[in-house]
This record gives structure tokens, C-alpha cells and sequence, in this order.
């Protein structure tokens, strides 16, 4: 078994930095829900535990609590911010609400350097906080071992039964030397070595997959992005030719990318491959429809009509293999208030109907997307796949605002080509969260050479963002604006004009619709 630290959710949002962080140090770990039984964490044999923060108080009617057994599982135990409240309220300290909530930088001072979550750091550190309780009595047998200007309790320690707890955050950047504390407490306190790698995970992984499916077929469906494309991989690793990859075109890919993944799929790996061309079709019932709702539910439904009839002719299969990853499948904390609980789900796709009965197969469903890149490479999928920015599943058709006719497609795929050439020739590409080409169909007047013309526009939309909830537009120096803009109205033809989106999100979105 592989070592790792267990992370008790109470409803923090950064709970999955916290196990970001951990796995950046080579250490497993997971995250299970707050009140999982003190029994059930033993028979996990970890090597450590985390109370996660919460935007509870730990003294409030509803707060969640933890099962009072795991503070006598012989592990050590790191409580942060909330984590840190319940250690206090559970081994006899006091927390109270403060006069003042503590929230943004602070500096901490180490008072006791023989702690060894703070060894070979220096004695003042940069910290962030963001909490309105404070601990005003020490529980049993702890002592302070650091604090800051507004409590004389922000980091405090039990030595003899390896007990941590931190009125900061060491997850979040804003506490730059955070991930050495978090790198002290998993490996010197809690012994890990650096176990956790993606080479040992494929191997592993590799194995798990063949136990699983034993002689059984298993069909996948390729969209071309990161995640289904590393799957694939692992999974013809794993199980060669039991795996047929049905790959849909939906005539709303970018240019050249069902090339791409036929090119790569097909011939470099040679992985069984299902073609499926049915960009006639979408474009037939997407025909006139405008509204970016209706378009949307055609494309999904035609999608799984198309997929469904792909794995008839695929011929039986026992098993369907996905490429969800860790955050899918985290449970959030019902907790009232939890920011956490609302980030989920946004796009995610209907589902197969239920007279399709597979098995699932997801083997990459404990990996964060970091990891799941990792994995790829390790595989050797090519960096082009791998770092691939996000691609919505309808496609082009949320970046053709009304009718998406074969005309517009044609422009818009152009023009977004030059953008993604520029965008990688510039080193700007693998910089940013997402940029691409949008078409509005309005025409306005411009003027070519001696002649006036009346065409569309296309707007650039270039954005960073950690996750696709939040974004930002990307300052890109003016040259490149212009050598995008230059080529696009120069090359493609259609267009006269070019924009540049400076709107973040919210209150815009990334995609136009
Ligand atoms: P919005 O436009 O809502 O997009 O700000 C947020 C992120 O989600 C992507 N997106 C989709 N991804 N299926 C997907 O797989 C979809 O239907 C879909 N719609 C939007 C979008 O590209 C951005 O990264």
C-alpha cells in the first residue's frame, strides 16, 4: 500500500490545495469528509492527518465535528485554521470569536525553532490568515511555538504526541514559504518518503486496469483533450487491442484536429480507432437555431445518439472507460456558506443513456490535472496533447454567435488557427489558460486595396485562469495583438476587422455562446 496523509474536509475552499500541495511533495493523499469514522481512517493506515479549514466556528450549533476517536489514532495530526480551532475545542483549550477577524498577509515569528514544522526556515515569515475565531486558551499540553502580531497562538505544538495545529494557511501562495511546512510535516514529522510518482502510478495503474478488466473490451470515447487522450494511452498500455477509441466529429472541431488524433491514436500508437464523421449531420440540426441553449442540447444530444450507435458497431463491450479525474469525484461538504460546494458541475456532460450498461473504468479518477499531464508525458503523448488548453465539448459552435452555418465554421476555424500559431510561436500559448477565436456576425465596413468591404468580425479572446470559474484577460504586448490582427484580416477572408475581449469573468464568460 502506498503510504499517505489523509485530508478531513470541513468545508474549506482550499482543502484540495492543501492535497495539491502534499502530492507536489511526492506523498499520496486523499480527502475524505469530515465526520468519516475514526475506524475507517485507521483501516487507511495513514501516515498522517489533516483538519482542513471550514467557515464554520468551531463553538457554532451546526459546526461540523470531527469523530472525537481519530485525536487517539497513533498518527500525527496537522490542524489548520478551522483544524486548528477543533484541536483546541477537543483536548481542552477555548476559542473564541476575536475582536478583530484576522484576514490577509501577516508576519509570523517562530519562537521555538526545535519545531519541526518550521526546521530550516527562518525566523519571520510572511503568513496569511483569513479567520474571526481565535484560540484564548491553550489545550492540554501544547505550547505556542509561533505568533503573530494578532495572536500569541499561531502555531502551536504538542510534541510528545506529534500534534500540530496553525492559525494560518500554508496552502495558499500568499504564504510563500508554506509548502516547506507542508513539505516538514509529511516527511520529517510523518516519516513519508517520496513515493508518489507517475512512473510508479502508470505501472500501478497498469496492473489495476488488467485486474479489472480481464479479457472484457472496453470502449472510450476520444474528444482529443487532455484528459480522455491520457486515458486512452494508459488504457492501451494496459490492454492493447481489448480497447476500441471511438473518436465523434461533430464538424465544430478546430482545424487539423481530428487529423491530429487520428495521426496520433491511429498510426503512432496504434490504438484501435473509430472514426466517426458526422459533422453533417450536426450541421443539419443545428441548421437555423440561434439560442445558445437550444444549440447547446442539440450538439449533446446528438453527440450521445452518435456515440451510442458507434459502440453498437464497436461490436460488445463489457466495460466504458472516462477520464474523470479527482475533482469530479470529491464529495463537497454540505456545509452552509461553503464556497466549495457551489464550484462543481458547471458543464458537465449529460450522461449515456441507461440502456447503454457499462462498467465504468476510471483510471484516472484519483489524479489532478497537474498529474493527469504528468501521467501523459510519462506515456509519451506529445507535448501538444498534453498541454493542451481546455476545448469546449459543443465546440466552435459556442464561438459563432447565431447560426452556425459551414461558411462561418470555415472562417472562424481560420482565423483561429492564425490565433493558436501566434499564441505558440510567441511562447504566449502555454502561458495562458485559454486563447481563441470568436465570430460575430455583424457585418461592419472596411476597406480593402481600392475597395470597400462589408464583413465579419472576430474577436480574441485571451485569458488566464486556475480553473475556469474566475478568468481574467491576459495583458499581451501590443506586437503580438497586431501580428494576430494583421494576419487574420490579411489571411482570412470574411473577416475585416479584429477585436480585443477585455472583459473578466464574472461578469463575462470565457466562451461567448
Ligand atoms: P464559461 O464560458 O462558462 O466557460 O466561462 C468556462 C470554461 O468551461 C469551458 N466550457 C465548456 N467545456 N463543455 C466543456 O467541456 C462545455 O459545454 C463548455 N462550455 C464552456 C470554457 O471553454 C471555459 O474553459
Amino acid at each position: 500500500m502506498v503510504e499517505q496523509i489523509v485530508i478531513l474536509d470541513f468545508g474549506s475552499q482550499y482543502t484540495q490545495v492543501i492535497a495539491r500541495r502534499i502530492r507536489e511533495c511526492k506523498v499520496y493523499c486523499t480527502i475524505v469528509r469530515y465526520d468519516t469514522p475514526a475506524a475507517e481512517l485507521a483501516a487507511m493506515e495513514p501516515k498522517g492527518l489533516i483538519l482542513s479549514g471550514g467557515p464554520s466556528s468551531v463553538y457554532a450549533g451546526n459546526a461540523p465535528l470531527p469523530d472525537p476517536g481519530i485525536f487517539g489514532l497513533p498518527v500525527p495530526i496537522l490542524g489548520i485554521c478551522y483544524g486548528l480551532q477543533l484541536i483546541a475545542q477537543y483536548l481542552d483549550g477555548k476559542v473564541e470569536a476575536g475582536q478583530k477577524r484576522e484576514y490577509g498577509k501577516s508576519l509570523l515569528t517562530v519562537k521555538d525553532s526545535c519545531c519541526e514544522l518550521f526546521r530550516g526556515l527562518p525566523d519571520v515569515l510572511q503568513v496569511w490568515n483569513s479567520h474571526g475565531d481565535k484560540l484564548t486558551r491553550m489545550p492540554r499540553g501544547f505550547k505556542a511555538v509561533a505568533v503573530t502580531e494578532n495572536s500569541d497562538f499561531a502555531a502551536i505544538e504538542h510534541r510528545g504526541r506529534k500534534c500540530f495545529g496553525l492559525q494560518f494557511h500554508p496552502e495558499v501562495v500568499h504564504t510563500p514559504k508554506g509548502k516547506e511546512i507542508i513539505r516538514n510535516f509529511v516527511h520529517r514529522v510523518c516519516g513519508c518518503g517520496r513515493q508518489w510518482t507517475m512512473r510508479r502510478y502508470r505501472d500501478q495503474a497498469v496492473e489495476q486496469i488488467r485486474a479489472q478488466v480481464g479479457a472484457e473490451r472496453v470502449i472510450l470515447g476520444l474528444s482529443g483533450g487532455v484528459d480522455s487522450s491520457v486515458a486512452a494511452a494508459l488504457l492501451h498500455e494496459a490492454v492493447g487491442d481489448q480497447l476500441t477509441c471511438i473518436f465523434v466529429n461533430n464538424g465544430l472541431l478546430r482545424a487539423r484536429e481530428a487529423e491530429i488524433v487520428q495521426e496520433v491514436f491511429g498510426r503512432n500508437f496504434r490504438v484501435k480507432l473509430q472514426y466517426e464523421d458526422a459533422s453533417e449531420l450536426f450541421l443539419k440540426r443545428l441548421g437555423r437555431v440561434t439560442d445558445p441553449e437550444r444549440k447547446r442540447k442539440i450538439i449533446g444530444r446528438s453527440f450521445i445518439e452518435v456515440f451510442d450507435a458507434a459502440t453498437r458497431k464497436a461490436g460488445q463491450a463489457r466495460f466504458l472507460a472516462q477520464g474523470t479525474l479527482y475533482p469530479d469525484i470529491i464529495e463537497s461538504v454540505p456545509i452552509a456558506g461553503n464556497p466549495a460546494a457551489l464550484i462543481k458541475s458547471h458543464h458537465n456532460v449529460g450522461g449515456l443513456p441507461r440502456r447503454m450498461k457499462f462498467e465504468l473504468v476510471e483510471p484516472l479518477k484519483c489524479l489532478f490535472k497537474d498529474e493527469v499531464r504528468e501521467l501523459g508525458l510519462e506515456l509519451g503523448l506529445p507535448k501538444e496533447i498534453v498541454f493542451r488548453q481546455p476545448f469546449p465539448g459543443p465546440g466552435l459552435a459556442v464561438r459563432i454567435l447565431g447560426e452556425v452555418t459551414a461558411d462561418r465554421l470555415e472562417i472562424l476555424r481560420n482565423a483561429d488557427a492564425i490565433v493558436v500559431q501566434e499564441m505558440k510561436e510567441s511562447g504566449w500559448y502555454y502561458k495562458t489558460w485559454q486563447s481563441f477565436a470568436v465570430l460575430l456576425p455583424v457585418r461592419s465596413v472596411g476597406v480593402m486595396g481600392d475597395e470597400r468591404t462589408y464583413d465579419y468580425t472576430i474577436a480574441l479572446r485571451i485569458v488566464d485562469s486556475q480553473d475556469g470559474m474566475t478568468a481574467d484577460w491576459v495583458r499581451v504586448p501590443y506586437p503580438l495583438l497586431e501580428k494576430i490582427s494583421n494576419r487574420v484580416i490579411n489571411e482570412v477572408k470574411g473577416v475585416n476587422r479584429v477585436c480585443f475581449d477585455v472583459s473578466s469573468k464574472p461578469p463575462a464568460t470565457i466562451e461567448w455562446e
